[in-house]
């Protein structure tokens, strides 16, 4: 996607040609900074402080990062260690379990002196691959947009939550490919993104990802989506996801089974949108079996922006001494998701939806 007319991945290999470059996206949307990451301390820090975020992009940073642990030691126990270090970045999102274990797999097959070398060429194969899933949810889920506007005849109402764009993944996102794809085609759609408190990446991430694309949308407060829904306002929810299960259980920023909720009591299509990365085929039943990352009470309790001169303040919005929780993801059920848009087509939400999209897994089951 372009900043300022210059084409950008959140992710990139630097001029060096072994550390890789990362959108700062705790800086963003007032400023926009690149981070260099040059070892694999540097990728995990990265990773659990939210410089890069979204599950697609921590996955491929993590494979990036795994990558530069190699050049430190590339040793059996060197991939054991980088990969226990880096996967305990970030518990709920399934693209870094995955993506680690795709590399690491692989490296203990190659001689240790071509380590460095092959997990940086089979990172950079991850990363492109993503951009190509995004691109192919963007096609499928474009359609279901197109063909929304068709019955309607007017632009339709899109509601999103958090970031599921192209920052949270290499390019294009996932949530939000299928908006960039009808707006392309010339389909007339607006976006309602709710703020998504705690860390606020609506607020923050997406509305500066559809304002630099020209994408017409209003950022809402987090609990204005239900109103909203009941009156007429909201054409259709797409979500991305850091882990769906095999039965099509939606785990997603904390907020989304709420919005799910609501489109459910008015009859609204809600639809998650990922790529394959992003489905624990290990998983039945989200709610009891997904981990969720439980964040620092400083995410709720304090808010970090810009003061009308420029300058950053982060402010104490909760009364003093009051404990506060910070779970950050939630469960969706099968039950309240319309479909699962992928790099392969739209699947019902339940493990006969998912395999038909993945008919690979129905042999390994
Ligand atoms: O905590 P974050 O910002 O990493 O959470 C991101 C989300 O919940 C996204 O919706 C999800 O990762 C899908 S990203 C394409």
């Amino acid at each position: 996607m372009n900043i300022d007319g210059k084409p950008y991945r959140t992710i990139f290999l630097a001029d060096d040609g072994l550390s890789v470059e990362v959108i700062d996206q705790t800086r963003l949307p007032f400023a926009f900074e690149l981070r260099r990451l040059a070892s694999m301390q540097e990728a995990a820090d990265a990773i659990r402080t939210m410089v890069v975020r979204g599950a697609p992009l921590i996955g491929v940073t993590a494979a990036y990062g795994l990558a530069l642990a190699m050049r430190e030691d590339a040793s059996d126990a060197g991939i054991e260690s980088a990969s226990a270090v880096l996967g305990a970045t970030r518990p709920t999102a399934i693209n870094l379990r995955w993506a680690l274990g795709r590399v690491a797999a692989k490296l203990r097959a190659v001689p240790t002196g071509e380590r460095a070398a092959f997990a940086l060429a089979e990172a950079a194969r991850i990363a492109e691959e993503d951009v190509e899933s995004c691109r192919a949810i963007g096609e499928h889920g474009g359609r279901i947009l197109a063909e929304l506007h068709r019955r309607k005849g007017r632009p339709i109402n899109v509601l999103t939550h958090c970031n599921a764009g192209w920052l949270a993944t290499v390019d294009w996102g996932t949530a939000l490919a299928p908006i960039y794809n009808a707006h392309e085609a010339g389909v007339p759609v607006h976006v309602f993104v709710d703020e998504t408190r705690p860390r606020n990446q609506g607020a923050a991430l997406t509305a500066f990802e559809l304002n630099g694309h020209g994408v017409p949308h209003t950022v809402i407060a987090d609990n204005a989506g239900g109103h909203l829904m009941q009156h007429g306002e909201v054409d259709i929810c797409i979500v991305g996801s850091d882990r769906t299960t095999a039965t099509g259980d939606v785990c997603n920023k904390i907020g989304t089974y709420l919005k799910a909720l609501a489109a459910h009591d008015n009859d609204i299509p809600f639809y998650a949108a990922l790529p394959f990365s992003t489905i624990d085929w290990t998983l039945s039943d989200g709610v009891k079996e997904i981990p969720i990352e439980e964040r620092d009470g400083r995410e709720v309790s304090h808010l970090t922006g810009r003061r009308d001169d420029g300058s950053f303040a982060t402010i104490q919005v909760v009364s003093p001494g009051s404990p506060v929780a910070n779970p950050a993801f939630d469960v969706t059920p099968a039950r309240l998701v319309t479909g699962i848009i992928t790099e392969r087509g739209v699947a019902a939400a339940d493990a006969e939806g998912l395999l038909s999209l993945y008919p690979e897994r129905r042999k390994a089951a």
